[in-house]
């Protein structure tokens, strides 16, 4: 029997990015149980600076998808680096679908008038991923659907309530696959 600390340790090393879903949707509960798990996240003075949107209609998604992929296209004009080059050319794909099939889609929002909303929601953020890889489901924090905002059309749909920010557009749902782990530097630690 793994104690709880190699548990605890295997699930913050094999969470992964996921980025190719099962056609099987998240049930309520789950999604639920991820926001919950996510709130236990640290905050500045407590003060929980946050709201969530569930997006289960895959229409929509889709429709921020198709509003989002020119947007970064522009974005990334110009860009030389290999893996910038890649996700523009994945971007061209008609295909392509910048929530990779993702059943789910969670916006983290935080209150702007909290300074510090930002790294408490993305406190929760990881949280949630986490604690979604623990109960066998895939996630993937999609910076990509950021342009959205951009757009008041999709924004009145998401329901995004004045004074808050989207801070994380989270995926969520049965992974597809199972990738290796990305490379990790050796970090530089200052010892003093
Ligand atoms: C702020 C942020 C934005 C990200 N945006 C995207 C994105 O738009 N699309 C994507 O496929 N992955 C995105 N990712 C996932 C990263 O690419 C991924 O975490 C990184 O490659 C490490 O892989 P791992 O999560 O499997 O350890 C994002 C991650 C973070 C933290």
């Amino acid at each position: 029997m793994p104690t709880e600390v190699e548990v605890v340790l295997a699930a913050i090393k094999e969470r992964r990015s996921i980025r190719a879903y099962e056609e099987r949707p998240l049930d309520e509960e789950t999604v639920a149980a991820i926001i919950e798990a996510g709130i236990h996240a640290p905050t500045a003075m407590g003060l929980q600076p946050w709201q969530f949107i569930v997006v289960r209609d895959r229409a929509l998604m889709k429709q921020i998808s198709d509003y989002c992929k020119p947007v970064l296209r522009g974005m990334l004009e110009g860009a030389t680096d290999e893996m910038a080059v890649v996700f523009r050319d994945l971007l061209s794909r008609e295909d392509f679908e910048i929530f990779y099939g993702a059943s789910a889609l969670v916006l983290v929002l935080g209150d702007e008038k909290n300074p510090y909303s930002t790294y408490d929601c993305t406190l929760c953020a990881g949280t949630m991923m986490l604690a979604a890889h623990a109960m066998g489901i895939g996630s993937c924090w999609i910076g990509s659907a950021g342009p959205v905002v951009g757009n008041s059309e999709l924004m009145k749909r998401l329901e995004v309530p004045p004074g808050y920010a989207i801070i994380a557009p989270l995926i969520f749902g049965y992974p597809g696959e199972r990738p290796e782990m990305p490379v990790r530097a050796e970090p530089k630690v200052t010892w003093i």
